[in-house]
């Protein structure tokens, strides 16, 4: 679906689906170069469900590198539009990332608590480096003590979805990025 599917329910739209997938494709191509050679091992890429599906799919194919696509589910919000602040893993890594370059690929970084929890358990494995691309960063995030290398969009602190990004489990193949009027969550 796009937004004028949908229209009605978001109060705007921040960016339609062909100028993020333009924007990934950039950061695609940023990271080709920076893992060019780096190992003879193909580069790992950590996609965080559910969000990250789309980011994934369009990153994966945008990239000219060879690529492990894995998955890891962390819980940190409910169904509501903030953070429970409780988090945990639901599922796992299904391979050993000791040795290997790990990219972790976010949809959104948003207060960063999922994020530094992430990091610092991926980086107690071993791993020979660990990088973050995130399609989307809200101005929160800024305090989040993970560096993150590579960023799509900075974004107000509007809670937004599509391309991925849900409320209560919708809107997440909503090919666009847009602000959900609070209608939909206060009705
Ligand atoms: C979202 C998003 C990030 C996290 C960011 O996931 O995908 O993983 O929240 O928030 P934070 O920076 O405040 O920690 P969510 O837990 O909503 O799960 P989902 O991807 O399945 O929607």
């Amino acid at each position: 679906m796009d937004s004028a599917d949908v229209i009605s329910d978001l109060s705007r739209v921040l960016y339609q689906g062909p100028e993020i997938q333009r924007q990934i494709a950039r950061l695609a191509a940023q990271i080709d170069d920076d893992y060019a050679g780096l190992s003879e091992q193909d580069l790992i890429l950590v996609g965080v469900l559910n969000g990250a599906v789309m980011v994934m799919a369009d990153l994966s194919r945008s990239l000219k590198t060879h690529c492990q696509m894995e998955w890891m589910a962390i819980s940190s919000y409910g169904s509501g539009t903030t953070s429970s602040g409780v988090l945990r893993i639901l599922k796992d890594l299904s391979v050993d990332i000791a040795g290997r370059h790990v990219l972790v690929v976010e949809d959104i970084i948003d207060t960063g608590l999922t994020l530094s929890y992430l990091i610092d358990n991926l980086r107690s494995r071993g791993p020979a480096s660990v990088e973050v691309m995130t399609a989307f960063r809200k101005p929160e995030a800024s305090k989040c003590p993970v560096d993150v290398k590579y960023v799509g969009f900075d974004i107000p602190a509007d809670f937004v979805v599509g391309y991925g990004l849900d409320y209560a489990g919708r809107y997440r193949n909503l090919t666009d990025l847009g602000v959900l009027d609070p209608k939909v969550y206060t009705r």
